[in-house]
C-alpha cells in the first residue's frame, strides 16, 4: 500500500511572534479582496476584515486608548468602573481592555439588540442593563442617559463615551487608517464605512484625504437613520429617525464624534439589501459578518459598478463577526417573520409543498361527469374550484360558486354533464415558476394554476393556498 507523506496547507505566514496579551492582537487586520459578489465588475473591492480582532469587531481599536486616556488624564483608578452604553461590541471591545486592567463593566444597552450581544458581554463578567429602544435619546431611560446616569452616581466610574470621546476617532487616525494606506500601497480610492458614532469614518477619513486628498469617502446609512438627510441638507433638516433592524449604525441624533466635512458622499440602504448581501457575504465569500458590513457592502458594489473602473480600489469594511447574529439575520425564521427574505426566489413548487392536508394532490372531474357529481366531490374534498381533466389534459374547469349559482336558477343544471357549462381551463404552470408571477394570474375568474414538472400534473395550487403560503412567509 503506497503511503502519502501529508502535505501541510500553504499558509502565509503570520503570528511567527508571541505576545505578551490579546491587546497586542487588536488591530493589523487583513485586507481581503471580494471575488464571488463582484462578479461581472471591473473595480476591484476589498474589505477590510476588523472580525480578525480579538473581540471580533471594529470597536476592539478603541477600547484600550478609551481606557488609557482616562487613566492617563487621573479620572480612571485602579479598582475603578467604565460605564458606556453600547450596542454591544463596545461594550466586548472595553471588557477586554478592562479584564486585562483589572476594572468593573456596567453597559446599558436597547432592548432591540440581540440576546448573544448581551450573553457575550456577561461573559466577560460586564453588567448589562437593558433599555427601551422606543424612547427619544434624551429621554432618562435611553441607553445613552441611563449610562451617564450610572456613572455619575457610581465612586470611581469614567463613562467610555464613545459618541463624544476623541480617542474614539482618534484611534482611527493612528491605526486604521495608516494599515489601509499601507496595505493598498497607497492605491486606495474610495473607502466605504457606516456611520455609527462617526470614529470609524472621522479617523480613516482625515488619515486618508491628508495622503491623498481626492481619495472619496462614502457612508452608508441605514433607512430611518438621520444622518444622510442631515449631511445632505448641510444640517438645515433634522428629521426624524425611524426604527430599522441593521445594528450598530446610523443614528437618531447626531454624534459628537462623527466629522460630516470628511464624508464625499451617503447612500441610503434598507434592512432587506443590508442583510442579503451580508448573508452573501457569507456564503459566496466565506466572510461572516454582520448587518452593517452587508449594509456598507451593498454599497461598496454599487460604487463598483458605477464608477466601473479597473484601476480603482475600494475598501469596504467586516465591522463584526456574523456570530452575534445567528439569531437574526443568520435565522431564516427570523427574517421571514420580519419580511426580510426574498420571496421572488420561492417558487410554485415551494408553495405546493407547504401545502398540507389528506386530500388527493389533485382532485378534478372527467367532462362527461355530472354537475351533481362535481359538487358532491368539492363537498367531500373542501375545495371550490376543479380542474375538468380530459387524460392529462385541463379542459375546463368548475367552482361551487358558479355551480351552485346555475342551479339554484335551473335545478335541471344538476343532471347536465360538466362539458356542457364549465369555465375555462385553469393555466397550467411550471413548478421552477417564481411565486410572484403566478400571484399575478390568481383571480375572481381564475381561482386556480395546475402546476407541472417536466410534462407531468404535479398539484393545483389555489388562490387561498396561496395566500396562506404567502401569510406563513
Ligand atoms: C456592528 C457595527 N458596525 C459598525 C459600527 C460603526 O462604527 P463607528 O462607531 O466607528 O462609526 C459599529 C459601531 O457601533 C458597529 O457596532
Amino acid at each position: 500500500m503506497s503511503q502519502t507523506t501529508p502535505t501541510a496547507p500553504a499558509f502565509v505566514e503570520r503570528n511567527r511572534t508571541p505576545y505578551e496579551s490579546v491587546l497586542d492582537t487588536v488591530g493589523w487586520t487583513p485586507l481581503i479582496r471580494l471575488n464571488k459578489v463582484t462578479r461581472g465588475m471591473r473595480t476591484p473591492v476589498y474589505a477590510k476584515a476588523e472580525i480578525f480582532n480579538p473581540g471580533g469587531s471594529v470597536k476592539d481599536r478603541i477600547g484600550l486608548p478609551i481606557i488609557e486616556r482616562a487613566e492617563r488624564e487621573g479620572r480612571l483608578k485602579p479598582g475603578g468602573t467604565v460605564v458606556e452604553g453600547t450596542s454591544g461590541n463596545t461594550g466586548v471591545a472595553l471588557a477586554i481592555a478592562a479584564v486585562l486592567r483589572g476594572y468593573r463593566c456596567i453597559f446599558t444597552m436597547p432592548d432591540k439588540m440581540s440576546q448573544e450581544k448581551v450573553r457575550l458581554l456577561k461573559a466577560f463578567g460586564a453588567e448589562v442593563i437593558i433599555t427601551p429602544t422606543a424612547v427619544p435619546p434624551d429621554h432618562p431611560d435611553s441607553y445613552v442617559m441611563m449610562a451617564k446616569r450610572i456613572a455619575k452616581e457610581t465612586p470611581n466610574a469614567i463613562l467610555a463615551d464613545q459618541f463624544y470621546n476623541d480617542a474614539n476617532p482618534e484611534a482611527h487616525y493612528a491605526t486604521t487608517g495608516p494599515e489601509l494606506w499601507e496595505q493598498t500601497e497607497g492605491r486606495i480610492t474610495h473607502f466605504v464605512a457606516g456611520a455609527g458614532t462617526g470614529g470609524t469614518v472621522t479617523g480613516v477619513g482625515r488619515y486618508l484625504k491628508e495622503k491623498n486628498p481626492k481619495v472619496q469617502i462614502i457612508v452608508g446609512d441605514p433607512q430611518g437613520s438621520i444622518l444622510a438627510e442631515y449631511w445632505r441638507s448641510h444640517g438645515a433638516n433634522k428629521v426624524e429617525g425611524t426604527p430599522y433592524k441593521v445594528e450598530g449604525i446610523g443614528q437618531d441624533k447626531i454624534p459628537g464624534t462623527l466629522d460630516m466635512g470628511v464624508i464625499d458622499e451617503f447612500q441610503t440602504v434598507s434592512d432587506k439589501e443590508a442583510f442579503a448581501m451580508a448573508r452573501r457575504l457569507t456564503r459566496e465569500e466565506g466572510l461572516f459578518a454582520g448587518g452593517s458590513s452587508g449594509l456598507i457592502g451593498h454599497v461598496a458594489l454599487n460604487v463598483a459598478r458605477r464608477i466601473n473602473d479597473s484601476d480603482a480600489l475600494i475598501v469596504t469594511v467586516l465591522c463584526d463577526t456574523g456570530e452575534r447574529y445567528l439569531s437574526k439575520l443568520y435565522s431564516d425564521e427570523w427574517m421571514r417573520e420580519n419580511q426580510l427574505l426574498d420571496t421572488d426566489r420561492a417558487t410554485v413548487a415551494h408553495v405546493l409543498g407547504t401545502k398540507e392536508g389528506s386530500a388527493p394532490v389533485i382532485v378534478s372531474v372527467v367532462p362527461g361527469q355530472t354537475v351533481r357529481q362535481a359538487l358532491r366531490l368539492m363537498s367531500l374534498h373542501d375545495v371550490s374550484q376543479l380542474p375538468v381533466m380530459d387524460g392529462a389534459t385541463c379542459v375546463g374547469s368548475v367552482s361551487d360558486w358558479s355551480l351552485s349559482a346555475k342551479s339554484l336558477e335551473n335545478a335541471k343544471v344538476l343532471d347536465q354533464t360538466v362539458s356542457d357549462i364549465m369555465d375555462a381551463p385553469f393555466p397550467v404552470v411550471d413548478a421552477g415558476h417564481a411565486v410572484d408571477a403566478i400571484v399575478k394570474l390568481l383571480s375572481k375568474s381564475n381561482p386556480a394554476v395546475l402546476v407541472q414538472d417536466h410534462g407531468t400534473i404535479q398539484g393545483i395550487v389555489t388562490r387561498s393556498d396561496m395566500l396562506s403560503f404567502m401569510m406563513a412567509r
